[in-house]
């Protein structure tokens, strides 16, 4: 790649790493960015400071992999136009939603009558499957069921789509310490290592329809006072397959790892109740591939394709700025691969308080260019 990895790396970059202290978690989850949970994602302040050193001003940025939306919804945030991909429908819906130019006062009547309606007993419970059955309680499947027929007939569907998803996801009969990836229905009370006493699982879903439908307007009310009227377009599908739009100034994206996290079905329940199309035998990395070495070497050559496509896509001066914990070495043959020379590399400490996931971890940043 040109340069030897000494001459390139920078050591950790301080600027880029954030205690709890200096980055409080409401900070790190600003408006829009916690209207549904998503495991994967990085931190819009990583984001906004990547945007200031490596992209021009007014600029136009591609998200390959762009996940619960961070580099579109920060984009808005720094007056740059955006396209954002993601081969998983849940992301794009959510994505849409958090992105969209919504007309603040269709918004509040559409969510505020909905949630009125849900409340005055409206609503079709029909159209159960067998997984809603399994994963939720009686009246918490009526009350998700319901809840869906009502949001179908308003302009901001979606919104309420998302507020579904998250309260679906909330009312699941899981245990509270395994709400990422619960591997089977939990029915009756159980022994909680999280709050260490018996708990049981949830019953009902409308507390939970309710506070997020409100807390869902309140987020996109507070992003549309800092948002700018910069375009943004989200494409649904697999990278290494779709034609891209020309002339980006920058592709800024954080990849999926081998073996780490399956995309599609840490949000089943969101397919499952809203009909999403799925997509899930074309992500790349997905954990449900392992980390044989077919499954890496399918991994190297499914980014190394997303990156080759997305250069022909960047203009002549233009970066790619690649989020990665790359603890198995992949990316100088990736960079490769994919005809990038790497110019740059910064280390980031990421701050990982809480959860099973807790403990020192670091990032790398690479920028390389064609
Ligand atoms: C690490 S996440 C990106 C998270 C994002 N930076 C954020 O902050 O939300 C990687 C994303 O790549 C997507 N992905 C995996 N394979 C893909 C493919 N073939 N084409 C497009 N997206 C893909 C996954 O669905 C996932 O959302």
């Amino acid at each position: 790649m040109g340069v030897t990895q000494e001459q390139i790396y920078e050591g950790l970059d301080l600027d880029l790493s954030w205690s709890e202290r200096e980055l409080p978690e409401r900070e790190r989850t600003k408006h829009v960015h916690r209207l549904h949970p998503y495991l994967g994602k990085y931190i819009p302040q990583l984001v906004e400071e990547l945007f200031r050193r490596h992209v021009p001003a007014g600029g136009r940025v591609l998200d390959p992999f762009a996940g619960s939306g961070t580099t579109l919804v920060q984009a808005l945030e720094s007056g740059l136009d955006s396209i954002g991909i993601d081969v998983a429908a849940f992301n794009c819906l959510l994505m849409r939603v958090k992105t969209g130019a919504h007309d603040r006062f269709g918004l509040e009547h559409d969510l505020r009558d909905a949630l009125a309606r849900f409340e005055r007993g409206e609503g079709d419970a029909r159209g159960s499957t067998a997984y809603v059955r399994a994963w939720f309680a009686p009246q918490a499947r009526d009350d998700l069921l319901r809840f869906r027929s009502l949001a179908s007939g308003y302009a901001h569907a979606d919104v309420l789509r998302v507020v579904l998803a998250r309260a679906a996801r909330s009312a699941r009969r899981t245990t509270h310490f395994d709400l990422d990836f619960p591997q089977a229905p939990q029915e009756g009370p159980y022994w909680c290592h999280k709050h260490r006493r018996e708990c049981r699982p949830v019953e009902r879903a409308e507390h939970f329809l309710r506070r997020y439908t409100l807390d869902t307007l309140v987020r996109l009310k507070e992003f549309a006072r800092v948002r700018s009227r910069r375009s943004v377009e989200v494409l649904h599908g697999d990278a290494r397959e779709l034609e891209l739009p020309g002339a980006f100034d920058a592709v800024v994206t954080s990849p999926p790892y081998p073996g780490l996290i399956d995309y599609h079905e840490q949000h089943r329940y969101a397919y499952e109740l809203l009909g999403l199309d799925d997509l899930r035998g074309r992500e790349i990395g997905a954990a449900e591939w392992g980390t044989s070495g077919a499954a890496i070497t399918a991994y190297v050559e499914g980014i190394s394709a997303v990156l080759a496509s997305c250069a022909g896509a960047l203009r002549p001066r233009g970066r790619f700025v690649i989020v990665v914990n790359d603890r198995r070495d992949l990316y100088p043959e990736i960079l490769e691969r994919a005809g990038l020379g790497l110019e740059q590399r910064y280390q980031r400490h990421v701050n990982r308080r809480t959860g099973r996931r807790a403990g020192e971890y670091f990032e790398d940043v690479l920028v390389a260019r064609r």
